[in-house]
């Protein structure tokens, strides 16, 4: 392997740039050219690269966002846009991609590393952590950090105002974001998109705990969860079947996405950056570095994408004998 190319794609996540970082400094330490590749899977496409050195990536460890820049590209979900992608990288002399990001990341990078002679690697990094095979993607920690922050605050309101409220985090698919936020931060209430409470449930248990004492309360909602109902309409259904309470909704959204990443995905990146690396250069392609037990693990892309999600039963039962 003399020359990697390295992009982040789909949505942003904190610790991209570490994780940037990582790869870089280490193809520098093993004298390998790097190529940044602007905007994702499109820039490969419109050949929208740069010279990467270890200098070129000072500073950047703690930053939020990525400075490569992400897209969700349409063209490189054609082969035709697969086809340019490839020549492109040939025509740079790249002979090894590493791709940061989710799901529909790896799903294009298993494709083209099916498609085409160029090894490739990912690294997961996703606020959603809904990866097989790893027990963290990049971004997740930090995530669970800014919402727990976020509730926290909300709870001094709805404390002094003895109200409920919902909170909408993110996680279309995936409950880790809602279920480990919500036991952080003490939610009464968690609802994910791995099952279906019903909101008959949710009313008897708000009433049921209404009854104990409690004066306000907070209901940690994903916005995958399966009510049927958004979660304005389930504020109403909630309001309407429960004079008790006054209900207001509070929507998180993107401040998920962004901010300084912790110690704990920094090192995570670091750690992933740099088995990326040697993981080409020991002949790997097709795989996905993840981390498990605290070890760097090689997991088949095909098994990283695979739809397999399930609740954390031992979380679902800390989170119910908690909020009593
Ligand atoms: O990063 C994953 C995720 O946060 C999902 O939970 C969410 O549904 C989605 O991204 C929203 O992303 P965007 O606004 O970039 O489409």
């Amino acid at each position: 392997i003399t020359n990697i190319a390295v992009l982040t794609s789909g949505g942003d996540a904190p610790g991209m740039n570490a994780a940037i970082r990582a790869v870089v400094r280490a193809c520098s330490f093993y004298n390998i050219e790097c190529t940044g590749v602007y905007r994702g899977y499109q820039g490969l496409i419109e050949a929208d690269f740069i010279k990467l050195d270890a200098r070129s990536v000072r500073n950047i460890i703690n930053k939020g966002g990525t400075f490569l820049k992400s897209t969700r590209s349409l063209d490189f979900k054609t082969k035709e846009g697969r086809k340019i992608a490839y020549d492109n990288l040939k025509a740079n002399n790249v002979d090894a991609l590493i791709v940061i990001g989710g799901d529909g990341t790896f799903t294009g990078g298993q494709l083209f590393s099916q498609e085409f002679d160029i090894p490739l690697v990912g690294i997961p990094a996703t606020i959603d952590n809904d990866i097989n095979g790893t027990d963290y993607t990049l971004g997740y920690d930090t995530a669970l950090n800014t919402v727990v922050e976020a509730i926290d605050k909300i709870r001094d309101t709805a404390s002094s105002h003895n109200r409920l409220f919902l909170v909408e985090v993110m996680g279309r698919d995936a409950g880790d974001i809602a279920l480990n936020s919500g036991i952080g931060a003490g939610a009464e209430e968690i609802l994910i998109p791995e099952e279906d409470m019903g909101t008959e449930r949710l009313l008897d248990s708000l009433k049921r705990s209404k009854k104990t004492g409690k004066t306000s309360s907070i209901i940690v909602v994903a916005e995958g969860e399966k009510s049927g109902k958004n979660i304005f309409e389930l504020a109403s259904y909630i309001e309407e079947n429960m004079d008790e309470y006054e209900v207001r909704v509070s929507v998180l959204g993107h401040i998920q996405r962004g901010g300084s990443p912790s110690c704990f995905d920094r090192v995570l990146a670091s750690k992933l950056g740099v088995g990326a690396v040697e993981a080409l250069m020991n002949g790997k392609s097709g795989i996905m570095i993840g981390i498990h037990h605290q070890k760097v693990v090689h997991v088949d892309l095909v098994t990283a994408i695979k739809d397999d999600s399930k609740i954390d039963n031992e979380l679902r039962r800390v989170a119910d004998i908690t909020s009593v």
